[in-house]
């Protein structure tokens, strides 16, 4: 015949083989929502170019199901002294543990979210990457750390993570519509792109004569087309204090007006100290680089040393550094390129946007203490509460968060432990219950220095009390009485009644000071639990993770 069969198997080049589903699973331990938008986000690349992905947290994620996954990508960020976030918790504990599977033809890859101002940076991401290759996985592509600006490095991992799947695969990879994996947000103002919100009012929520400083700040989001649910944050990008601007340009003999650049931007100098870059902070990393424009032998010796350079930056800022080992042989330019990009603050909005639209509410703790020598200021809360007039413009951004949401019936009972500033989304929670109609009962447990000073929105809670929205209120004042009362005395006070709304079906939220607050009322739940519930103390914790697994034990602590 004439008809030869042709020498390749043809293929028509722009249908996608339907053959092999090409099956990624997604876990992401999430705290503030950036590793979990990650993850999504990763997940709908991975979609428009045909593969079939799973993404979920975690903590939803049967352990025993990864004996059957093949591929795949871990998102967790890292907090405290390098801790995994909650839904990442008995995932971590599973893979660290003796339960844990071999992996054989496993392939994974990891991307670390963290903070490289604190020591255990991408802990957990570390521990991950580790772990999976102890059990026999092969890595995609090489873990990537990212440090609180995560986006470009976190768009360089997906692409690395693209190239590497479809490497691995026997088809080509299917020739889809082109994907940007550029991870930028859906709707039009975001973290990459924030809003400028007028600020419609400051207040100082505390009364004379308090240790404490406690800012109510109400923002218009009116044309931004930004909303959000109780438990979600507000980003804010602050600009650093003026005196301290001026305080480094003077001490490195910097024109404040020379021109300098900022990724695709040319600023002044001072434009940049101002808004573009961390100057308060000093992390390890950043050290170091300083370490190779200093004429000053005495930084190359410290950098060398890793404990005394944590010793160094500990409490420190950009200041110091340049005025401790002069000289510095670089430019200006040089020098603000080994800066860290200016971090946007995540503050717990404090208003419900049924109840407030076109409003955002927050409450901020105002931060000042004093180290080596020189009163020191938080960024961000000092803005607010030194600078910030009503008519000003703040940029910002909504930070949802999942982790942190009202039951999803509004018959749920809920309990709030809230101390301090731990107090904002719980206003937001009785706002919106009230705005609802919904009918479950509310507990709150509020705690802070003085009844006169300190109790903050008194008159709110009171109002809500009276009208039945809030169902029952424990107030602990540190410092009215000899002794020390905390939130977490009042719990134990009630420890039976406390019980029987867990058993009731009750939904518990704490948010505040995770170091130390935060785990004492941790504690003192399973000395309830244990105390009410007969139970021993593994089975108290038992109930209280499963209680964490099923979404009624959710914290919100920074
Ligand atoms: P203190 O500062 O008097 O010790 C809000 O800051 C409130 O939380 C204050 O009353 C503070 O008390 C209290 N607080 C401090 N440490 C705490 C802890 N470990 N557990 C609960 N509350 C705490």
């Amino acid at each position: 015949s004439l008809q030869a069969a042709p020498a390749v198997e043809e293929r028509p080049a722009a249908v996608p083989s339907p053959t092999i589903p090409r099956e990624v699973t997604i876990l992401f331990g999430s705290q503030t929502g950036n590793a979990q938008n990650l993850a999504k986000k990763a997940g709908k690349t991975l979609e428009k170019r045909g593969f079939q992905v799973t993404v979920s947290a975690m903590s939803d994620f049967k352990p025993n199901n990864l004996k059957k996954v093949k591929s795949l990508l871990i998102v967790v960020s890292t907090h405290g002294e390098g801790d995994p976030p909650d839904n990442a918790l008995t995932f971590h504990e599973f893979v660290h543990g003796k339960r844990a599977p071999k992996l054989e033809d496993f392939r994974f890859s990891v991307l670390a979210l963290g903070d490289s101002s604190y020591e255990f940076f991408c802990q957990t991401g570390k521990d991950f990457d580790k772990r999976l290759e102890e059990l026999g996985g092969t890595r995609i592509t090489p873990r990537m750390d990212c440090d609180l600006d995560f986006d470009e490095p976190a768009a360089e991992w997906m692409e690395a993570v693209l190239a590497g799947l479809s490497a691995g695969e026997s088809s080509a990879p299917s020739p889809a519509s082109p994907v940007s994996v550029s991870l930028s947000a859906e709707s039009v103002y975001s973290r990459s792109n924030p809003f400028r919100a007028e600020v419609l009012e400051n207040i100082n929520l505390n009364g004379r004569g308090s240790n404490k400083e406690t800012r109510h700040l109400e923002l218009s989001l009116e044309g931004s087309g930004l909303t959000y649910q109780p438990g979600d944050s507000l980003g804010i990008y602050p600009e650093n204090d003026p005196e301290l601007v001026d305080l480094l340009l003077a001490e490195m003999n910097w024109d404040p007006e020379e021109a300098v650049r900022v990724k695709e931007e040319t600023v002044t100098l001072k434009q940049a100290l101002t808004t573009h870059f961390e100057i308060t902070v000093l992390t390890k990393p950043l050290v170091e680089k300083a370490a190779m424009l200093s004429g000053n032998g005495d930084l190359r010796q410290l950098v060398m040393d890793s404990n005394q350079l944590k010793s160094y930056i500990d409490g420190r800022d950009l200041i110091d550094l340049v005025r401790d080992f002069k000289p510095w042989n670089s430019s200006a330019q040089e020098f603000v390129s080994i800066l860290r990009k200016m971090p946007a603050r995540l503050y717990s909005i404090s208003s419900s946007f049924e109840a407030n639209s076109d409003e955002v509410h927050l409450t901020i703790g105002a931060v000042r203490y004093d180290a080596h020598g020189r009163e020191r200021k938080g960024v961000c809360s000092i803005l607010c509460a030194e600078r910030l007039q009503p008519g000003d413009m703040l940029p910002v951004f909504i930070q949802h968060n999942e982790n942190f949401k009202l039951p999803e019936s509004p018959d749920t009972p809920i309990i709030m432990v809230g101390p301090g500033t731990g107090i904002a989304p719980f206003r937001s929670f009785m706002q919106e219950r009230e705005e609802s109609g919904a009918e479950g009962k509310s507990w709150l447990f509020f705690g802070d220095q003085h009844f006169v000073t300190d109790f903050l929105y008194q008159t709110e809670w009171q109002k809500w009390l009276k009208d039945g929205v809030l169902s029952k209120l424990d107030v602990a004042f540190s410092r009215d009485d000899d002794e020390k009362v905390y939130v977490q005395h009042r719990m134990q006070e009630n420890s039976r009644e406390l019980f029987q709304w867990l058993q009731d079906g009750a939904s518990v939220y704490i948010c505040g000071d995770e170091k130390n607050m935060a785990h004492d009322v941790h504690n003192t739940l399973i000395e309830i639990i244990e105390k009410e519930g007969g139970m021993n103390r593994d089975q108290a914790s038992e109930y209280l993770a499963d209680m964490q697994k099923n979404k009624r034990y959710q914290r919100d602590v920074y």
